[in-house]
């Protein structure tokens, strides 16, 4: 097998999303899939869509970048009010760019999932690739939750969505990074694997987290990046609310 490295939910975070590449880079990892929240949140859209199509092997759509199409129907305030910029901003108009159309045509063209060997990977989960999340906190209080949806794919399933890395297993266990020692070994066992978040982590861990697969061996990288450098942005675009910059330093 291969060794490639699997990063999710940047949301226009350009200062976590160039560190995470320079850290891979470093490490020589080549093969950098996405799956998916390129934009919302965040400053810099458009740079974080040029870097991914440059970069990423493959990006796939996640909730954010299927609202910045079609509008942001089941969002909070503080998200539906970020990507409804984006889309002011993005959306080319009848003069717009070649660059702009680009852009846009990149993210309508997102597929919604990907399987490769062992391996199936979603934004969300594999019931509902772009939308449903799988906390935590569903081991323990939505169990038959957990057992629905690992009766629908086969190995290793990444996801994203929720910003909070870990590993569930079919013994209804979910293990964070700390738990792991920050590696899992996979023995072709069914389970679940949360990346976590480049550009907005929630699991009290400010710095960007992805993994790096390496045959059988899946490893959490966490990478420092200029956090007060995002926030100064985000604090001098009053399009943007106060707290997506206020969150990044706490990883909430
Ligand atoms: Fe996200």
């Amino acid at each position: 097998m291969s060794r490639f490295a699997i990063i999710s939910d940047l949301h226009s975070n350009i200062e976590a999303l160039s560190a995470v590449f320079a850290k891979l880079d470093r490490e020589g990892v080549e093969r950098v899939l996405c799956l998916g929240d390129v934009v919302g949140y965040g400053p810099e859209p458009e740079r974080c869509i040029d870097m991914v199509m440059e970069r990423c092997e493959l990006t796939l759509c996640g909730n954010h970048d299927e609202a910045l199409l079609r509008g942001a129907h089941d969002f909070n305030p503080i998200a539906r009010q970020v990507i409804e910029y984006n889309r002011r901003t993005l959306k080319p108009g009848l003069l717009a760019g070649a660059a702009k159309r680009m852009r846009w045509k990149f993210i309508e063209s997102l597929p919604l999932s990907h399987r490769e060997d062992d391996f199936l990977m979603v934004h969300g989960s594999p019931r509902d690739p772009v939308h449903e999340y799988i906390m935590k906190t569903d081991v323990i209080f939505i169990p038959d939750k957990i057992r629905d949806i690992f009766a629908h794919f086969e190995g290793l399933c990444f996801v994203g969505h929720t910003h909070f890395p870990g590993v569930f297993t079919e013994d209804l266990q979910f293990r964070d990074p700390g738990q792991l020692d920050y590696e899992y070994r996979w023995q072709g066992e069914r389970a679940i694997v949360n990346v976590g978040s480049v550009g907005q982590p929630r699991d009290g861990d400010k710095r960007s987290c992805c993994v790096i697969v390496d045959d059988d061996v899946i490893r959490f990288v966490r990478t420092d990046y200029d956090i007060a450098a995002v926030q100064r942005k985000i604090y001098g675009d009053p399009a943007i609310p106060d707290l997506c910059a206020a969150r990044l330093e706490i990883g909430k």
